[in-house]
C-alpha cells in the first residue's frame, strides 16, 4: 500500500513518475474525467485523472463536490492547463459521499460556484472548505504560530492565565457572569440580593475580560512574560471589529518604559507579518487578488489605492509615526473632515475619546502608515495606566492600523503604591479585593509595562478581510452564538 501524502507536497513535483496516494474532498468532477481534490494543506487542488470506462460507473457517481476520497496513481507532468502535475488514477476510494442533487433535503450546500461571505458564516462549519476560508485559517495558524516564536526566540515566558476570574482587570463592567446558581431561585442575602457567597466559587465571579493583572504579578518574577489567550466581552456592540470572544496576546515586561513598550510592539508586529508573507505568500495572494476582485464593483473613489500585498509591505517598510492624543486632537480639530462635520462625532476639544473614525482618519488620510498615540487623558482609560508629571495624562499607548483602527491598547504600569491605590479609590475600584494585585506594589515594585494585541484584528489585517466574523472559526456575537 502506498502510504498517503499530503497535497502540498505532491505538487512540489519531485515525486514525478512515483505511485502517489492522496486524500482529501472532491472540489469538482468535470467531463467524469477531472477531479480536483483539496485536502487543506495549499490553497491548490491537485488533479486526478480517472479513467471512466475502467471505473465502476457507481464509484463515478459518487465523485460528487464535498465528497471524501483517496486516490492512488502515477503522478505526471500535466498536459493542460492550470496545473504543473497530476495524478494518473489506477485505484480510488470514496470515504465518505455528498449529496450533490440540490432538489434533495442535505444536498451539500457548498456548490462550485461563488458564494457569498454572509451565506458562509451561516454553514461557518463547511466554510473551512472553500479557497477563501483555507487560505484565512492558515494564515491564523502562521500568525499564532509566529508570534510564540517571537516571544520565545526574546526568552519570555509563556503564561496561561486564569479564564474564570473575580476581577474586572479594565474596569468597565462588561463581563460574562461565571454562576452555577439555580437563576430560576437563587438564594437571596437577608437584603434581598443574589447571595454569591453560596456559588460555586463562594463569591461572583466571571470570564476574563484581560490577563493582564496575573500578567504582572509574573512579570515581577520572570521579567518578561506573555499571555496568548480567549478573552471575554459583554459589550454590545454589533461592530466589524468586536467579538464576545476573542483571543488576546498580552506581553508584560519588568523595567521597560513607554518608550520600550511601543518598540516592542512595532518589531513583534513587523516580524510577525514578514513571518506569514514568507509562510503563507500563495494564501495571501490568492487573498490580495481576491479583495481586488471584489473592489473592482466598488465606485473608484471607494477602491483602496493599495492591493493588499503592497499594504502590507508598506506596513514593513516604514516606521509607525508616533504622536501625543493632544497633537492628534489638534490635526483632527483642524482637519478638513472635522470642519466640514464629516465626522459622525465631531471633535470639539481635548478630553474627546476617539472613535474608529477619527483612528481611521489619522492612519489612512493623515498619515497613511500605521500610528502609535501615547498619552492619553486619565479619564478615558483604565485605573492601572501610569499617570504623567502633568497630573492630566497617562503613559497609554494606542496602535491604529489602516483598515483597522486600534490593534494594540497599552501602557506603561503605574508601580507607585499610593498613586494607584488613590487612582483606584476615584474610579471606585475595591482596592481590598485586589489586594494580592496591589502586593506587587508593595513588594519589590518596579517600572513596567506591556500591551494587548487584538489576535482577530492582526488576522483581519493581514487577510484584507473586513468582518472580524470571518476570521475566527466560529464567532460569538450579540445574538449568535451557533455551532
Ligand atoms: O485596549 P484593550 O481593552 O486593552 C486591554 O485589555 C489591556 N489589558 C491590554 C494590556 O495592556 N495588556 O484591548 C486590547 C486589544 C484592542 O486593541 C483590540 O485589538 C482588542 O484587544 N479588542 C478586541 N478585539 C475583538 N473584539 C473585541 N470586543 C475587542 N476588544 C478589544
Ligand atoms: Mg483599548
Amino acid at each position: 500500500m502506498t502510504t498517503r501524502t499530503k497535497i502540498k507536497d505532491v505538487l512540489k513535483g519531485n515525486l514525478i513518475d512515483q505511485t502517489v496516494n492522496v486524500k482529501g474532498w472532491v472540489r469538482t468532477f468535470r467531463n467524469n474525467s477531472f477531479i480536483a481534490i483539496n485536502d487543506g494543506s495549499s490553497i491548490n487542488n491537485i488533479q486526478a485523472v480517472v479513467n471512466f470506462e475502467n471505473t465502476n460507473p457507481d464509484t463515478l457517481k459518487r465523485i460528487t463536490p464535498g465528497a471524501c476520497v483517496g486516490v492512488t496513481g502515477k503522478l505526471v507532468a500535466s498536459q493542460g492547463k492550470g496545473q504543473t502535475v497530476e495524478i494518473i488514477v489506477s485505484d480510488i476510494e470514496i470515504y465518505g459521499d455528498a449529496e450533490s442533487d440540490v432538489t434533495k433535503p442535505n444536498s451539500y450546500p457548498l456548490q462550485p460556484k461563488a458564494h457569498s461571505l454572509e451565506f458562509l458564516r451561516e454553514i461557518a462549519h463547511l466554510r473551512f472548505r472553500t479557497n477563501t476560508f483555507g487560505a484565512i485559517f492558515r494564515v491564523r495558524h502562521t500568525l499564532a504560530y509566529a508570534i510564540h516564536k517571537f516571544f520565545n526566540e526574546k526568552g519570555f515566558v509563556y503564561m496561561h492565565t486564569p479564564i474564570i476570574t473575580s476581577s474586572d482587570a479594565e474596569g468597565a463592567g462588561e463581563m460574562f457572569r461565571v454562576s452555577t446558581l439555580d437563576p430560576k431561585n437563587p438564594p437571596l442575602t437577608e437584603t434581598g440580593e443574589i447571595d454569591y457567597k453560596q456559588d460555586f466559587f463562594g463569591k461572583s465571579t466571571n470570564l476574563t475580560v484581560s490577563g493582564q493583572l496575573e500578567g504582572e504579578l509574573a512579570a515581577m518574577a520572570f521579567s518578561d512574560v506573555y499571555t496568548f489567550g480567549p478573552t471575554f466581552r459583554a459589550e454590545n456592540s454589533n461592530t466589524a471589529r468586536h467579538l464576545a470572544e476573542f483571543w488576546m496576546i498580552e506581553p508584560e515586561m519588568a523595567f521597560y518604559d513607554l518608550k520600550d513598550n511601543m518598540a516592542l510592539a512595532e518589531e513583534m508586529l513587523k516580524y510577525v507579518i514578514t513571518y506569514a508573507l514568507d509562510k503563507n505568500k500563495e494564501d495571501i495572494e490568492f487573498l490580495s487578488q481576491r479583495l481586488l476582485d471584489e473592489e473592482k464593483n466598488k465606485p473608484q473613489t471607494e477602491r483602496s489605492e493599495l492591493n493588499l500585498l503592497e499594504k502590507l509591505n508598506f506596513c514593513l517598510g516604514n516606521e509607525f509615526a508616533k504622536i501625543t492624543y493632544t497633537e492628534a486632537i489638534d490635526i483632527l480639530r483642524e482637519s478638513n473632515h472635522n470642519k466640514k462635520k464629516k465626522f459622525q462625532y465631531i471633535i470639539e476639544g481635548w478630553g474627546a475619546d476617539l472613535q474608529s473614525e477619527h483612528e481611521r482618519y489619522l492612519v489612512e488620510k493623515h498619515f497613511k502608515k500605521p500610528v502609535i498615540l501615547t498619552d492619553y487623558p486619565k479619564d478615558i482609560k483604565s485605573f492601572y495606566m501610569r499617570m504623567n508629571d502633568d497630573g492630566k495624562t497617562v503613559a497609554a499607548m494606542d496602535i491604529l492600523f489602516p483598515g483597522i483602527g486600534e490593534i494594540i491598547g497599552g501602557s506603561q504600569r503605574e508601580e507607585r503604591l499610593e498613586k494607584l491605590e488613590s487612582r483606584m479609590k476615584d474610579m471606585h475600584i475595591p482596592t481590598e479585593e485586589m489586594s494580592w494585585y496591589l502586593d506587587t506594589r508593595r513588594f519589590g515594585a518596579c517600572p513596567h509595562a506591556g500591551f494587548g494585541l487584538g489576535f482577530e484584528r492582526l488576522v483581519l489585517f493581514v487577510t484584507g478581510m473586513t468582518n472580524i466574523r470571518d476570521v475566527i472559526a466560529f464567532p460569538r456575537t450579540p445574538n449568535n452564538c451557533e455551532f
